[in-house]
């Protein structure tokens, strides 16, 4: 893959100020309400998490969830595996997921339904972005920051073979290079 940086699809004011509004609309939704638990899904939401948690202004507890999916490229087999759970109970507790992308939707879909099984007070999501086309299964983003064009995008959290999460904006990698 060339080095050249990616071009840019969502500038980092652009993002920084929906993580703004995510964090201002979370902490109003969830005010008066026992702890909020933000889940962030490993590896790709990190930096969204580290971002909002820190500018939430009402109580909450973080934690970590890794899952990964088969077939990812072009053909996705739906398939999701769990690779490290949550450390903490989040019976009868609030909680939020944090995504970066949500592409198919597989992995939010699996997601949701495992953690719903473990009897939350409430369960609702956020992602950064979303491929609406890509969508193979629906699957509800109560905060969603913005619907993009089915393009190879990194940065924010987003990789390609592992490069480029740490570029602090969204870009689009060259057709035929990703
Ligand atoms: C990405 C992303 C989401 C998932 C979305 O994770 O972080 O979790 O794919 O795709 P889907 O809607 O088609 O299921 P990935 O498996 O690439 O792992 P990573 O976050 O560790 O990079």
């Amino acid at each position: 893959m060339g080095d050249a940086r990616p071009e840019v699809l969502i500038a980092e004011d652009r993002i920084s100020a929906r993580v703004s509004e995510f964090a201002e609309r979370i902490s109003s939704d969830y005010a008066g309400k026992d702890e909020l638990v933000l889940v962030g899904v490993l590896k790709g939401a990190f930096i969204l998490l580290a971002d909002l948690s820190r500018r939430l202004t009402i109580p909450h507890r973080v934690e970590f969830i890794a899952l990964s999916s088969y077939g990812k490229s072009s053909v996705s087999t739906g398939a999701v595996r769990l690779i490290m759970d949550l450390r903490g109970d989040i019976e009868d507790k609030h909680v939020l997921i944090v995504e970066d992308i949500v592409d198919t939707g597989h992995t939010l879909h699996y997601l949701v339904s495992l953690l719903k099984t473990r009897r939350p007070a409430s369960l609702r999501t956020c992602a950064l972005v979303r491929k609406s086309e890509r969508a193979k299964v629906e699957v509800n983003v109560d905060y969603l920051g913005f619907d993009i064009p089915d393009k190879w995008v990194v940065g924010y959290g987003l990789d390609y073979a592992e490069r480029w999460r740490t570029l602090p904006y969204i870009g689009m990698l060259p057709e035929g290079d990703g």
